[in-house]
């Protein structure tokens, strides 16, 4: 052997490196600005990431403002919120904190994105004498000064906006929502975010366990999971020993040096390695302080007779539904204001809002 160690060290090093950067273009977490979500596998931001990067359907791209911005191929941008890689989900919404409008045309067509907990929204428009229905809260992005745009999925409450002559009907449309709504609710800004999940590519298992997804070369589109953190001798060290077995003056030395590299290696890939889900933006559940069951049962329940003789004769309309009431129905009063409601509306209401509807009095 003529070659000089020290240039054969070097060629073996230099062919380490080459092997290793040669994978790692698409290996790093992007990121559009400060606060928002790491960009890795399948997304991809399509400027400063070559488009092989990221998996059909999952460009990413950043605004001027720095946030992530994902385009849908028939409804448009919306502002990414959150990845969850391990779970394969997505939060979005509207750059210009307009939801409820952007509802009304959205479209998953064409993007590998689908709902997971779906809820039909029935949007209303209303002339603004709506101060009758002052328990609806209507969309403020949407209304005007002379209209109020209401979302529902309550029946009750579709069925009395539609017979009014005030209101028109706007349509009914598939809203992707973050949480599944457990009741009925009688109106809604749709002020939280739409939360998408995806099904391929099924990177969330490898990313669970540690791994990390992507393309196996830049010329396929076969997905592979890489990187699953090993158990004993780091790889590039075995290799080393056995590279090393026919030169065994440099055996040591290289041994050595190639462990502190690995070390090195993924010491700075974890400081890379930003968390997968910033728990900050991580929408969470708004939670409710309402009335317990038993509290609900004790409360005075009145069947209605033919004659509809209520507590308060002038008041002959629930303003929870906002439907009159007809025979035969249930309606429950609030002791303090002997306010009084459908038995069932007020019973979801009260379990949601300790307080009565109308004059805001706690019952006891
Ligand atoms: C966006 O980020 C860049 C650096 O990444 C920074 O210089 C710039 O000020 C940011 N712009 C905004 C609007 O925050
Ligand atoms: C979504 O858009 C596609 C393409 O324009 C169309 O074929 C499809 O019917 C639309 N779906 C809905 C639910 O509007
Ligand atoms: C939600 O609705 C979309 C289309 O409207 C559908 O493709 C998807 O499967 C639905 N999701 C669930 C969980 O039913
Ligand atoms: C609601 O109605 C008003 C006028 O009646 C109209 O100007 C407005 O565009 C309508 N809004 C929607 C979302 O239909
Ligand atoms: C792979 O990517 C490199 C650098 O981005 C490029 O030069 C090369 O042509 C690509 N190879 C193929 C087969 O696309």
């Amino acid at each position: 052997m003529n070659i000089p160690r020290p240039i054969l060290f070097f060629f073996i090093l230099f062919f380490f490196f080459f092997l290793s950067s040669s994978l790692e273009n698409c290996m790093l977490d992007d990121i559009c600005g400060d606060g928002e979500p790491a960009i890795q596998f399948p997304f991809g931001i399509q400027k400063n990431q070559p488009e092989s990067c990221s998996y059909p359907g999952f460009e990413l791209s950043c605004d001027s403002s720095n946030h992530t911005i994902l385009t849908l191929p028939y409804s448009g941008q919306f502002a990414v919120q959150g990845i969850d890689y391990a779970e394969q989900q997505i939060w979005i919404n509207d750059p210009n904190s307009c939801l409820a409008q952007r509802v009304l045309s959205l479209n998953l067509s064409g993007s590998p994105f689908y709902g997971l907990t779906n809820e039909s929204f029935t949007f209303f428009n209303c002339s603004l004498d709506y101060l009758k229905y002052r328990l609806l809260n209507p969309i403020a992005c949407m209304s005007g000064s002379t209209y109020a745009v209401f979302a529902t999925t309550s029946s009750r409450v579709i069925s009395f906006l539609a017979s009014t002559s005030t209101c028109t009907r706007i349509g009914t449309f598939v809203v992707p929502v973050e949480f599944p709504l457990y009741a009925e609710v009688m109106s809604s800004d749709l002020n939280g975010h739409l939360r998408l999940a995806w099904d391929r590519p099924g990177c969330g298992r490898c990313t669970a366990r540690g791994g990390r997804c992507g393309f196996e070369s830049n010329s396929s589109h076969q997905v592979v999971c890489s990187r699953l953190p090993q158990r004993g001798i780091p790889r590039g060290a075995r290799y080393a020993i056995t590279v090393g077995v026919g030169v065994p003056a440099i055996l040591c030395v290289l041994g050595v040096l190639c462990c502190v590299f690995g070390k090195v290696k993924s010491l700075t890939r974890g400081h890379r390695t930003l968390p997968e889900f910033n728990s900050a933006v991580a929408p969470q559940p708004t939670i409710v302080r309402g009335l317990d069951r038993s509290s609900l049962e004790a409360y005075p329940k009145i069947v209605l007779g033919e004659s509809r003789r209520l507590p308060k004769p002038d008041d002959n309309m629930c303003s929870i539904c906002l439907s009159e009431y007809r025979p035969k129905e249930t309606l429950k009063t609030i002791p303090p204001c002997q306010h009084c409601f459908h038995a069932d509306c007020i019973d979801e209401w009260l379990q949601m809002n300790a307080t009565c509807p109308i004059c805001r009095n706690s019952p006891p």
